[in-house]
C-alpha cells in the first residue's frame, strides 16, 4: 500500500493539501496526514488565523474517511482533544487540560488546537480534515496570537523531539479513529472527563447575543457541553460559541 505520509516544508495550512489530495486520483485512504515546517495561510477555528512560524510547531493534518455521514462525526472534535492529551502524557507532558470542545491548556495558556473541516459526502463516504496544532517552541518574539499561549518547551525540562511527538500522535490517532468509527465517543468519554478544563468550574458561553453562565457539567455523548444552571442541566452544541472562566 501506498505512503500516507506527506511531509513539506511550506504550505498555505496542511488541511489544504489534505483537502485536495482528499479529492485526487488514485484515492487516499484515512490516515493520509501531512506535515509542514511552517504554513502562511494556517487557520484556527472560528474564522481565525493560526500563527505557524517556521520550524516551532507541529502542523499536522489526517484524513479520515466516515461511512454513516455527518452523524459517524459527533463528537470528533473532542476525541481528538483526548488522543493528543494522551500523546502529550506518554511523552511525560503531564496535567494538560482539555477546554470544550478541543484545545488543550497546561496551566491556563493554550497549548495546542484542532480544526477540523468536513468535505461533502462523495458516494458512501464524508472526510473529515483534522487539524492539528501544537506549539512546541515558539520564538521569543512571535506576533499575532492573542490569547494566552504555552509550549511544549517551556512545560518541560527536558527537549520534546517534533519527530517523536508526530510519530506517537500519528499512530495513536490510526489506533483510536476506527474505535471511534464504530463506537462513538462512548469510549473516549470517561477519559475527556479525566482532564476537562471546566468541570465543576463557573463558566460563560457566549452564544449570538445571548452571554449565558453556569457550572461546567462535563459532556454528553454527542460531546456537547453540558452546564448546570440553578440545578437545570443544559447541553451546548456546535462550534459557534465561546466558552470562558467567569
Ligand atoms: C484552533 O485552536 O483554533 C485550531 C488550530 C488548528 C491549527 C492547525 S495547524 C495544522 C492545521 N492546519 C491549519 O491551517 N490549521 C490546523
Amino acid at each position: 500500500n501506498a505512503f500516507l505520509i506527506q511531509i513539506e516544508n511550506l504550505v498555505s495550512s496542511t488541511n489544504d493539501i489534505v483537502k485536495a489530495k482528499s479529492h485526487s486520483v488514485p484515492y487516499v485512504d484515512s490516515g493520509y496526514c501531512c506535515l509542514a515546517e511552517a504554513q502562511s495561510a494556517g487557520r484556527g477555528r472560528r474564522g481565525r488565523n493560526w500563527v505557524s512560524p517556521y520550524a516551532s510547531s507541529l502542523y499536522l493534518s489526517m484524513l479520515w474517511r466516515f461511512t454513516g455521514g455527518h452523524q459517524a462525526m459527533t463528537g470528533l472534535s473532542l476525541m481528538v482533544g483526548v488522543i493528543i492529551n494522551e500523546t502529550l502524557q506518554s511523552l511525560e507532558v503531564l496535567n494538560c487540560q482539555l477546554k470544550w470542545p478541543n484545545d488543550v491548556y497546561h496551566e491556563q495558556k493554550k497549548l495546542a488546537g484542532v480544526l477540523i473541516e468536513v468535505e461533502g459526502q462523495v458516494g458512501a463516504t464524508t472526510s473529515a480534515i483534522i487539524g492539528i496544532g501544537i506549539n512546541i517552541n515558539l520564538p521569543a518574539n512571535v506576533q499575532g496570537i492573542n490569547q494566552a499561549f504555552t509550549d511544549l518547551s517551556s512545560i518541560t525540562k527536558k527537549p520534546i523531539s517534533k519527530n517523536q511527538l508526530a510519530a506517537a500522535l500519528i499512530h495513536k490517532l490510526w489506533q483510536n479513529l476506527p474505535i471511534f468509527e464504530a463506537h462513538g465517543m462512548a469510549p473516549f468519554m470517561a477519559r475527556w472527563k479525566d482532564c476537562d478544563l471546566y468541570y465543576k468550574k463557573h463558566i460563560t458561553i457566549v452564544a449570538g447575543d445571548k452571554i449565558i453562565t453556569g457550572t461546567g457539567n462535563g459532556i454528553d455523548n454527542t460531546g456537547a457541553l453540558l452546564l448546570d444552571i440553578n440545578g437545570s442541566i443544559k447541553a451546548f452544541h456546535g462550534g459557534e460559541i465561546s466558552v470562558r472562566q467567569a
